[in-house]
């Protein structure tokens, strides 16, 4: 059976335009685990613009199933990671100005960062995945650096056109049987949604799928209605 984790980040995302307590997602994450979710990630960013401290220490104290925070290679946020000690430490490149995690990291030429945080976290009994695009070469270097697991970047599969759908399908298979080789788990994630799934989980030895913009997104949509008429049934409460 293939790990669903769930990313909540979105959720932070709505509560944080209005800088309020909803909604929150500690309680979308024990909905996620009720949903059939076997691991919840969350990213916390330097910059905090959606998960803040506080979610990090809640829902390391409510998710009963795997947590898997996600962050960059800086200090302040590898040592936060040490002290809540989740199952997980996904490490990503982490750039300001990006709207969302853009590429893979470059563990090729990054080495000496990487092995620090992961040499960090593992201290801290801490499994570590890299995010890493669907690159042999990159999937090698993860390898020589005890990494547990990558999780291979998805979104060049999720934008392909039909034209360049089975060469980044290819690609995510063969990163995906050099990993398995070099004895890590498979993840995979980004850009995956109800439609293109399919194929992805169908690559051999995928063992995880982080998911996040696709079923936050579908969630408003199958909420609204219920939401709307409750709404409608205190106003009709009020004034009949
Ligand atoms: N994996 C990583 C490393 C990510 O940064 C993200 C997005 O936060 C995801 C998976 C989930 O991607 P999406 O939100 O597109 O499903």
């Amino acid at each position: 059976m293939i790990e669903l984790g769930i990313n909540i980040d979105h959720v932070a995302t709505v509560r944080q335009a209005r800088r309020t307590v909803e909604p929150d997602p500690v309680v979308a994450a024990a909905l996620a685990e009720q949903g059939g979710a076997d691991g919840i990630t969350f990213h916390l960013r330097e910059d905090r613009r959606h998960i803040q401290d506080r979610d990090v220490e809640l829902l390391m104290r409510t998710v009963t199933i795997k947590t898997n925070m996600e962050f960059g290679c800086a200090d302040e946020i590898v040592d936060i990671a040490c002290k809540a000690k989740p199952t997980w430490g996904l490490l990503v490149p982490e750039n300001r100005a990006e709207v969302t995690t853009e590429g893979g990291l470059d563990v090729v030429s990054d080495k000496g960062r990487i092995a620090a945080a992961i040499k960090k976290l593992k201290d801290h009994g801490i499994l570590v995945s890299l995010f890493i695009d669907p690159d042999v070469e990159q999937v090698e270097a993860a390898g020589n650096l005890g990494a547990d697991a990558v999780e291979l970047h998805t979104g060049p599969y999720a934008l392909a056109t039909n034209q360049t759908l089975p060469k980044e399908l290819s690609r995510l298979s063969e990163a995906g049987k050099v990993t398995s080789a070099l004895s890590m788990r498979l993840h995979a994630g980004h850009g995956l949604n109800y439609s293109n799934v399919r194929s992805v989980a169908g690559i051999p030895n995928m063992i995880e799928l982080n998911i996040g913009h696709s079923v936050v997104s579908r969630a408003l949509m199958v909420g609204m209605r219920d939401a709307v008429a409750e709404m409608r049934r205190i106003l009709d409460v009020c004034r009949p």
